[in-house]
């Protein structure tokens, strides 16, 4: 008899039992026609997830790193840039800019409190040189859900780059990211996708490229131009985690090419 592990935690989550058995299977070719087909299955199936026609990356990494692929690729040493934040998860967000350089302007709430839309627009009134903005959805260490469609609004009006750690909200509570007018939204795939830990997904707003040709930061293995080229030929620019996106993906796979496509909300509550 197996005895199974039920995770009772924000992710990895448990993985349905296909999936598990899906690992189960030889390494493919991550340059050959089969990843090539799979990372377009995917990357489709996301922007549905996300609402978005704006490019999509798949990075191989955890969420943290497609996070820091958005400071690296938007923010420059010496950058003053806007962090919002109410709790662990918004630190993590303040300490990486900071880590890039960054002139960190904190609007902080106590934990277990939303950031307030209207204490966001006064800072980013006061802050007119921060063309970056760091929010987090939902703040996991407190299990506090920010409303961002009102803080991604007050972003945009101000004509900020709004960026979204979406990592443990996007494909388990709405997101409109073209409609709220999000630049840059990140998740991770052992989260709600419901697919094992590995890589990020990250979208990328025309905006957002504008202010990458602009960005200084030192980058490399998240330079988001190489993700974007080697994507348009069916790959990642580096080898991709074990498996993926291979049959280890099947979960994140199997949510994106439903038809009956919709968040998992109502599960995950
Ligand atoms: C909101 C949020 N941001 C970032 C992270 C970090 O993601 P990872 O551990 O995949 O790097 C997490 C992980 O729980 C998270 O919940």
């Amino acid at each position: 008899m197996i005895f199974h592990t039920q995770l009772r935690i924000p992710g990895p989550t448990p993985l349905p039992e296909r999936v598990v058995r899906s690992m189960n299977r030889p390494m493919i070719d991550h340059r050959g026609p089969e990843f090539a087909a799979i990372l377009a299955e995917i990357t489709a199936g996301a922007k549905r997830v996300f609402k978005t026609k704006n490019d999509l990356l798949l990075l191989t990494s955890s969420g943290t790193g497609g996070l820091e692929s958005a400071v690296a690729n938007l923010v420059s040493p010496g950058d003053e840039v806007v962090v919002a934040l109410c709790g662990n998860f918004g630190e993590r967000f303040a300490s990486l800019a900071a880590a890039y350089g960054a002139e960190v302007v904190r609007l902080e709430f106590e934990w277990g409190q939303p950031v307030d839309p209207d204490d966001l627009a006064l800072i980013l009134q006061r802050h007119p040189k921060a063309q970056v903005l760091l929010l987090t959805h939902n703040e996991t260490s407190t299990g506090l859900t920010n409303p961002l469609r009102e803080l991604a609004r007050v972003g945009r009006n101000a004509e900020r780059i709004v960026v979204v750690d979406g990592v443990s909200s996007i494909s388990s509570i709405d997101i409109e990211t073209d409609a709220w007018g999000i630049d840059v939204a990140v998740s991770g795939s052992q989260k709600g996708w419901m697919a094992p830990p590995g890589f990020a997904l990250v979208s990328v707003s025309e905006r957002a490229w504008a202010q990458q040709e602009k960005a200084r930061s030192p980058r490399f293995y998240f330079d988001w131009k190489e993700a974007r080229t080697w994507a348009a030929k069916g790959m990642t620019p580096f080898t991709a985690t074990p498996g993926w996106p291979g049959r280890r993906s099947q979960g994140c796979r199997r949510w994106v090419s439903s038809s009956s496509l919709r968040t998992v909300s109502g599960r995950t509550r």
